[in-house]
C-alpha cells in the first residue's frame, strides 16, 4: 500500500479510537454511549460527513504536547434525519473528558457558522468536564466563541441541545441559550457549580443529581425542556422534535400529506363538566382535536398549569399553548407565564402557527408570586403574544377572566380568529367575586345575605358568564360546538396560511426581562 494512504489510515484509524479501548469500555460501563455512536442512531445511516476529524490541539503546557488525540474531544460534522440536513456535534467524553479546548472549540464554531449560511438546524451533543483546564483563558475564550454564535443563530437555525453526561459551570450556558434542552436520566447533570463548591459556599449537602440530574432540571427548574430513559431514546426523542421544525426561519415546517376523515369528534361534547369549578384534564381537548397521536409535549413536568407543546393539524404543524385547569386550576403563575413566553416566541422564530386552547380563571394571588415578580413574569407572555405575527388562534372552553382574558392570545392583542364554545364564561371575575364586590351594601343589608349573594351570583352569570357578550362585540368571531372544533380549527389554519405582518422597523424590542 502507498505509504502516504497509510498514514493517512492510520490518522482516521486513531480518531475513531478516541481515548483509547480502556475510556471506550469506561464509557460503556457507565450505561453511555461514545460520541461516535450517538451520531450514528441520530443520523440516516451512511450520511454522516465528518469535518475537522485530523484536528489536534496546540498545548504544551503541562506536558499536554505528549498526549494528543485526533479531533480533540469533539466529532463534528454533518448528515441527514429523515433526508434533512443537519449540522451536528458531539463531545467525546473519552478524550480528556470531553473537555472543551480552544480546538475543540473552533470546530463546533465552524459548523454553526455553516448551518447559519446554508439554514439548517444544529444539534449539540455535551458530555464533557467543562473547560480544558491546561489551557486556560484560551478555553474560556472558545465558549464566549459558542456563546455568541448561539445567539447570532437564534431565530435563525433551531438549536437543539442533549446533556448525555457532566455538563458545569461555563458550559451550562450554551444549552441554555439554545431553543431545546434534552437531559438522559440518571448519566447527565447541569449546575453552575458542582456539590462541592455548594457544600464550601452555602452548607449544603446534596448530591449531583439532586442539584441538577434530569429530573431536578424537568420538575424544578425548568433547565430542561425533557428527559430521555438512555441515550438511543435522547436521539429518538430529538428526530421527533425536528419534524416539526422548519430547517430555518425562513421556511415553513414541511407539511405531512393528510386525508381529511375524522373532522367531527364526538367526544369533546361531554369534556367539560357541568359544574364550572370541577376541574378537567386539556390534554383530552387537545387530543381532541389534532391528528391522532401527534402530541409533542415541551416542559410536561414544569409548571403543569400550562400546558405547551407541538401538535399536527391535518398534517400541519402547529404550537399548542394551553391552561391546565387539572393543576391549580389552569392560573397564570410566574413560572407558567414563562414557560409559556419562552414557546410562544420560539414558534414565532420558525414559522409555527400557534393554537390557544383557553380556561384560566386568573393570575395566582399571593405574597410569593408577587414578591418573585408575576408583574414582569406575566407580562413576558403578555409581550410574546402581542409580537407574534404568525396565524394565532384561540378556543376559549370555559374561563376567561380578568387580565388573563387578555393575555391569552385576545383578538385584542392580534389574534386571528377566536372561537368559544358554549361553556365559555367570558368576564372579569368569576360571578361570586364579582357579586361580592358590586352588590356588598346590597348582600350586607340584605335579611338573609347569603340568599342575596346566591341570587346576585345567578344575576351576574346570567348577563356575564356566557360567551355572548364578547360575541356581540366581535372579541368572538364564532361560538361553535366543541365537537366541530377540529374542523373549524383545520380551515382556520388553512384560512391564515399566508398570513403576513409587516413589523416595525427597530432594532429589538425591549421584553420585560
Ligand atoms: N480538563 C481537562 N481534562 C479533564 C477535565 C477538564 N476540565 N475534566 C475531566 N478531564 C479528564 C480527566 O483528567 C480524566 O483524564 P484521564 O482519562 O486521562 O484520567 C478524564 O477526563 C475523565 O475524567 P474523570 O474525572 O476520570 O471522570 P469522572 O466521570 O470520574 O468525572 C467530572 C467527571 C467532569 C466530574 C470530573 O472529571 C471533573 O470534575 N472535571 C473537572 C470539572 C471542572 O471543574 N471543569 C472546569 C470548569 S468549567
Amino acid at each position: 500500500m502507498d505509504p502516504k494512504i497509510k498514514k493517512l489510515q492510520e490518522r482516521i484509524a486513531l480518531a475513531h479510537l478516541g481515548g483509547g479501548e480502556k475510556r471506550i469500555a469506561k464509557q460503556h460501563a457507565k450505561k453511555k454511549l461514545t460520541a461516535r455512536e450517538r451520531i450514528d442512531y441520530l443520523l440516516d445511516e451512511g450520511s454522516f460527513e465528518e469535518m475537522g476529524i485530523l484536528v489536534t490541539h496546540r498545548t504544551t503546557d503541562f506536558g499536554m504536547e505528549k498526549e494528543v488525540y485526533f479531533g480533540d474531544g469533539v466529532v463534528t460534522g454533518y448528515g441527514t434525519i429523515e433526508g434533512r440536513l443537519v449540522y451536528v456535534y458531539a463531545q467525546d467524553f473519552t478524550v480528556f473528558g470531553g473537555a472543551l479546548s480552544e480546538t475543540h472549540a473552533e470546530k463546533i464554531c465552524k459548523v454553526m457558522d455553516l448551518a447559519m449560511k446554508v439554514g439548517a438546524p444544529v444539534i449539540g451533543l455535551n458530555d464533557s468536564g467543562g473547560a480544558r483546564i491546561q489551557e486556560g483563558v484560551r478555553s474560556l475564550g472558545g465558549y464566549a466563541d459558542i456563546f455568541y454564535r448561539n445567539v447570532q443563530s437564534s431565530g435563525v437555525v433551531p438549536q437543539i441541545s442533549a446533556i448525555m453526561g457532566p455538563c458545569a459551570g461555563g458550559a451550562v450556558y450554551s444549552p441554555a441559550m439554545t431553543d431545546f434542552t434534552i437531559m438522559v436520566e440518571e448519566t447527565s447533570y447541569m449546575f453552575v457549580t458542582g456539590p462541592n463548591v455548594v457544600k464550601t459556599v452555602t452548607n449544603e449537602e446534596v448530591t449531583a443529581e439532586e442539584l441538577g440530574g434530569a429530573s431536578t432540571h424537568a420538575v424544578k427548574s425548568g433547565v430542561a425542556h425533557r428527559t430521555a430513559a438512555n441515550d438511543i431514546a435522547c436521539m429518538e426523542d430529538i428526530k421527533k422534535l425536528l419534524s416539526y421544525l422548519p430547517q430555518s426561519n425562513r421556511e415553513k415546517p414541511a407539511r405531512l400529506p393528510y386525508e381529511l376523515h375524522d373532522e367531527v369528534r364526538e367526544e369533546l361534547t361531554d369534556v367539560i363538566p357541568d359544574n364550572p369549578n370541577k376541574p378537567y384534564d386539556m390534554h383530552n381537548v387537545i387530543n381532541g382535536i389534532i391528528d391522532k397521536d401527534s402530541f409533542y409535549e415541551i416542559h410536561e413536568d414544569y409548571a403543569e398549569n400550562i400546558i405547551v407543546g407541538f401538535a399536527r393539524l391535518a398534517g400541519r404543524s402547529i404550537g399548542i399553548i394551553a391552561n391546565q385547569p387539572m393543576y391549580l386550576a389552569g392560573v397564570l403563575g410566574v413560572n407558567s407565564s414563562v414557560k409559556a413566553a419562552r414557546f410562544v416566541r420560539f414558534c414565532d422564530s420558525f414559522n409555527i402557527p400557534m393554537l390557544v386552547l383557553e380556561d384560566v380563571p386568573g393570575f395566582l394571588p399571593g405574597t410569593d408570586q408577587e414578591w418573585n415578580g408575576i408583574i414582569v413574569h406575566g407580562s413576558k407572555l403578555l409581550y410574546a403574544f402581542c409580537e407574534a405575527t404568525v396565524p394565532r388562534v384561540t378556543v376559549i372552553t370555559r374561563k376567561a377572566y380578568g387580565g388573563a382574558y387578555d393575555v391569552m392570545n385576545s383578538k385584542h392583542i392580534g389574534a386571528d380568529f377566536n372561537f368559544a364554545w358554549p361553556t365559555a364564561e367570558i368576564a372579569v371575575m368569576g360571578a361570586k367575586g364579582a357579586s361580592e364586590i358590586i352588590f356588598r351594601k346590597e348582600i350586607a343589608s340584605a335579611e338573609d345575605p347569603a340568599k342575596k349573594l346566591a341570587e346576585k351570583e345567578a344575576e351576574y352569570a346570567e348577563k356575564f358568564a356566557d360567551p355572548y357578550s364578547a360575541a356581540r362585540r366581535g372579541f368572538i368571531d364564532e361560538v361553535i360546538l366543541p365537537k366541530n372544533t377540529r374542523r373549524k380549527l383545520i380551515k382556520a389554519f388553512s384560512m391564515l396560511e399566508n398570513k403576513e405582518v409587516a413589523a416595525p422597523k427597530r432594532k429589538h424590542g425591549n421584553i420585560p426581562l
